[in-house]
């Protein structure tokens, strides 16, 4: 029995609802460094104030990103609920705001090579999650490694994050070259939604979109959408090296109210691709590994 098999029995004994509930929503970025953490718990916190219960999981495996940035430690993270000592929920950690996260730790490089018993341990808790959380929120790493693109190609909402910088535009093409031709990726399920990070103005914000969705629509045949633009604010690194997010820190500075814009326009807009739940996000990302 291959592994793609022995998920769907996993599946199948531990009665595991493939429902979509909470909304899955993959932040990740061509060139690393250009906002991705930022974005990710920013945007988790606007959107917890606009009502919803948000988790963030921390998949920038082995550098622990957003519990740097919300100055927390958590007890647990991933590894301790793959090797069946801890439930998802029970390495949950309450960042500021009541938004929570979990942290990937550095346990998570093995992904691939899980057994059956700790597939079977993961996959059982990912519906308590899908039951507390109305977004789950993914901080991926940076660039086309295996492991980004596996996350990516498994959601159906995507935030790619890029900035004026000529590398960052060049290496999220790169990105959506190696998606599109991705292993179980479908241009048609995904919504690829871009944020102009670090911008001097908007509309060099959204000139960086139409450049970007100029090249992918000619060349890989893919439509994206411009979520909205965030400008280059020296507050956001004043947050960063005090550990508070600018949304806290600074709720009246320019890139707080660009935030708040995004969660708005992220809430308001009207999904018409099928959402996925974690638990499905997940058995795509193993059953793909397993076909390899
Ligand atoms: N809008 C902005 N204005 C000014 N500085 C910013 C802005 N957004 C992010 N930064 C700065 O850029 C740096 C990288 O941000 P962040 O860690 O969020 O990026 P990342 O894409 O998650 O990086 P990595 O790829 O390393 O995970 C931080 O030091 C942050 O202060
Ligand atoms: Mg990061």
């Amino acid at each position: 029995m291959d592994q793609a098999q022995q998920l769907r029995n996993i599946i199948k004994m531990n009665n595991i609802k493939q429902k979509s509930t909470a909304r899955v929503i993959t932040v990740t970025s061509g060139k690393g460094g250009v906002g991705k953490s930022n974005v990710a718990i920013n945007l988790g916190i606007q959107l917890k104030k606009l009502g919803n219960n948000v988790i963030i999981l921390d998949a920038d495996f082995g550098l622990a990103n957003i519990e740097v940035m919300f100055g927390t430690i958590p007890k647990y993270n991933l590894k301790d609920t793959i090797e069946g000592k801890k439930s998802l929920k029970e390495i949950i950690t309450e960042g500021p705001f009541g938004v929570k996260f979990i942290s990937g730790g550095t346990g998570v490089e093995g992904l691939a090579n899980l057994s059956k018993v700790q597939l079977g341990n993961l996959l059982r808790s990912v519906e308590e999650l899908d039951e507390i959380a109305d977004i789950i929120i993914i901080d991926t790493g940076a660039g086309i490694s295996d492991s980004v693109l596996e996350f990516v190609a498994s959601g159906s909402e995507v935030l790619l994050v890029t900035t004026p910088e000529p590398t960052s535009l060049t290496d999220s093409y790169s990105l959506l070259k190696a998606l599109n031709s991705y292993k179980g990726f479908s241009k048609e399920n995904t919504k690829i939604k871009i944020i102009a990070n670090k911008v001097s103005s908007m509309v060099e914000g959204r000139n960086l979109f139409t450049k970007l969705n100029m090249v992918t629509e000619r060349f890989l045949g893919m439509t994206l959408e411009f979520l909205g633009a965030v400008p280059l604010d020296e507050q956001i690194i004043k947050a960063v090296m005090q550990q508070k997010p600018i949304s806290i820190s600074y709720p009246s500075s320019k890139a707080t109210k660009a935030l708040e814009k995004l969660a708005a326009e992220l809430t308001g807009i009207s999904e018409n691709v099928k959402k996925k739940s974690l638990a499905e996000v997940f058995s795509s990302y193993f059953h793909r590994k397993s076909d390899k």
